[in-house]
């Protein structure tokens, strides 16, 4: 295999594990090996599964949605910051029951986090960049495989809509949404997505502490901006931009 175009073309080259240590590993590999845009591969388990800054990801065996898919983007490397959002947009607009975004993109229903997304840039020396897409998402955990945090609580579509939802058409949908925002995306960049992220954005207008990397600051969200910069109205009025940080807590 070896194809570079920057979308997929033809049918989805899709990987299957019954258990791994990380999907994003076997989609890197295959990426350097040469695998076109939009493959995939999903597991049913992941015994070293990773989240963002250096946390892990664990799951129940046969439980949660989990893969890892191939992006070739072709925009600037600055602009990249704002792929896990587009990405966010794409599984809040495909899962049930409407979660809301937390920026960056922590997907929330009922204040617990049910979906979480990775995104992971490759420079290899001797070939474009390219970014690995994973995205695991809590949908037939019991209430009592919810897996401990240290920040926001789990919860799964299970516990908040009461079903077993379809893991393989959930795949099937939102493989199909990630080829077209990707394709949108390296055409015309993050513009068309700010009124879909605002549409869904769970922060804007709720007071919230936020910390960053020497400090913690406390004020309300408005939004964000075209770079995907967390807009915030702080204690004086002002209005501030953030491109990183986490939210810590959200005080109403
Ligand atoms: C986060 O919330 O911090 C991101 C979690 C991302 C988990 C997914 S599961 C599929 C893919 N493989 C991994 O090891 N991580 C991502």
């Amino acid at each position: 295999m070896d194809d570079a175009a920057p979308h997929r073309t033809g049918p989805r080259n899709i990987i299957t594990r019954a258990s791994c240590p990380s999907t994003q590993d076997i989609v890197r590999d295959e990426a350097l090996a040469g695998a076109p845009a939009g493959t995939i591969c999903v597991t049913d388990h992941q015994t070293a599964g990773r989240g963002r800054r250096g946390r892990t990801w664990s799951d129940p065996p046969g439980k949660a949605l989990m893969f890892s898919y191939l992006a070739r983007v072709t925009r600037a490397p600055e602009e990249l910051a704002t792929l896990s959002l587009l990405v966010g947009i794409v599984v809040a607009e495909s899962l049930p029951l409407g979660p809301r975004l937390r920026w960056p993109n922590d997907l929330v229903l009922n204040d617990g986090k049910v979906a979480g997304i990775l995104v992971e840039l490759v420079t290899p020396p001797d070939q474009p960049l390219f970014a690995i897409i994973g995205i695991g998402i809590n949908a037939n955990l019991t209430a009592d495989e919810l897996p401990p945090t240290d920040r926001l609580p789990a919860t799964s579509l299970l516990v908040e809509g009461g079903e077993e939802i379809d893991r393989i058409a959930l795949l099937d949908t939102l493989g199909t949404g990630l080829d077209a925002a990707l394709e949108l995306f390296d055409r015309e960049g993050f513009a068309p997505f700010v009124a879909r992220y605002a549409a869904l954005d769970g922060l804007a207008g709720h007071a919230i502490t936020l910390k960053l990397p020497q400090e913690s600051l406390s004020g309300t969200a408005v939004g964000i901006d075209t770079q995907g910069q967390l807009v915030v109205r702080l204690t004086d009025g002002s209005e501030q931009a953030f491109s990183a940080g986490e939210v810590e807590r959200v005080l109403d």
